[in-house]
């Protein structure tokens, strides 16, 4: 028998593309194409559990339902009702319609979603009570074509179920992880973020050097699908564990000055069973020493904009300057920042490998040369 090929689309942070397309490779799937805010691939139910499982820096994976053209509700309804609701949605199972409509006729998104809703109801037929299970549809409405997709991960990707607690402005699982690979961190040389807050950058790099996958802890909307093959899901979770590595090929260390920080970041990192691995210390950067002669410093100091404004700032940009221009001249440097006035204050030679927004504020992974 033939193996069902679907149509699979990743959806990242903008910016992100190359990256997530780059970790597909590694999964030995060949991306088909490249838009912005994601990346697009051909595949069985492997190829998407291992995507679900593996990929680092996507937000969730949407599998490509179908395209229907309609200018009128009837011709919308009538066509939405030959699409194969039943591979994805199973009785009683309720789906989240979410809807945008650009240069096209049919501009009501409510009523296009309940159109939608209208047609499953009569392809699945009969539906028993509530599971208790929410399935979300995407439909894109663009020039009087309707593209379906289904939602296959559930919870946004970075809710990779380890973090507890955070201080002010944590960064993205999602986008830690997608910069350490930017940076081309693999895990062989030692890792010190000296401004760790939660601890994102140490536990992602963690994953990354331990060959742990990201999606290990967590559920997917896939798992609610009827066609869902526990059989497969198990044995792509052996294989990964029988790949991880019980230690670190080389020391990652996080620093905060501020012990609320610390206390949060020891807690995620009990909670992804990683805290005897991190070198955990509550320490102001400036005293830092480097252990090693080499690594990869990576950080995200406070920007200002969400944290408070700060006279002190600019100083301690100085300061960070100081630390990864002198006192680690030897390391890799990376930080995660506005292009601002500010990261003048570093006097450090900076260029950008990716330009990105976090938290609605637009940044840069930028390296020191
Ligand atoms: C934007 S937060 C980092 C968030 C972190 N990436 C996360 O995902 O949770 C910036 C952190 O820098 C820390 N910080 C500020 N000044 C510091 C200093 N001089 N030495 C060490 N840490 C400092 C703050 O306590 C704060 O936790």
């Amino acid at each position: 028998m033939k193996k069902q090929e679907n149509n699979y689309f990743v959806v990242t942070v903008p910016g992100f593309e190359d990256i997530c397309a780059g970790e597909l490779v590694a999964l030995g799937i060949q991306p088909t194409g490249t838009v912005h805010g994601g990346v697009m691939f051909a595949g069985g139910l492997k190829e998407l559990y291992l995507a679900n499982l593996w990929l680092r820096s996507a937000t969730r994976i949407l599998v490509r339902l179908g395209t229907v053209t309609a200018r009128d509700f009837p011709t919308l309804f009538q066509r939405l009702s030959k699409l194969p609701w039943g591979r994805f949605i199973k009785t009683g199972t309720s789906c989240d319609i979410r809807v945008t409509s650009r240069a096209s006729r049919l501009i009501h998104t409510g009523r296009i979603a309940e159109v939608c809703q209208a047609a499953i109801a009569k392809t699945l037929g009969e539906r028993e009570g509530d599971n208790g299970k929410v399935q979300k549809i995407f439909l894109r409405m663009d020039d009087n074509c309707c593209q379906v997709s289904i939602d296959s991960s559930g919870e946004n990707l970075h809710r990779r179920g380890y973090r507890q607690a955070s201080v002010a402005a944590p960064l993205r699982e999602t986008l830690a992880a997608g910069c350490l690979l930017a940076c081309g961190y693999d895990g062989s040389v030692p890792l010190l973020d000296m401004m760790c807050g939660s601890g994102t950058f140490a536990i992602e790099a963690a994953l990354i050097a331990l060959h742990r996958p990201p999606g290990l802890e967590r559920m997917f909307a896939f798992m609610d699908w009827p066609k869902y093959r526990p059989g497969l899901w198990q044995q792509l979770l052996i294989e990964a564990q029988r790949g991880e590595k019980s230690t670190l090929p080389a020391s990652i260390i996080a620093v905060d000055n501020n012990p609320k920080a610390i206390a949060a970041a020891q807690k995620n990192l009990e909670m992804v069973g990683l805290a005897d691995l991190i070198q955990l210390s509550c320490e102001n950067m400036q005293q830092l020493q480097p252990q090693f002669p080499h690594g990869l410093m990576i950080c995200n100091p406070p920007y200002g904009e969400r944290l408070g404004k700060d006279a002190s700032l600019k100083a301690l940009y100085h300061d960070l300057g100081r630390v990864y221009g002198d006192t680690f001249a030897g390391w890799q440097g990376a930080i995660i920042c506005p292009e601002s006035e500010l990261i003048k204050s570093t006097a450090l030679s900076l260029s950008p490998l990716l330009r990105f927004t976090n938290g609605g504020i637009k940044v840069a992974l930028l390296e020191k040369s």
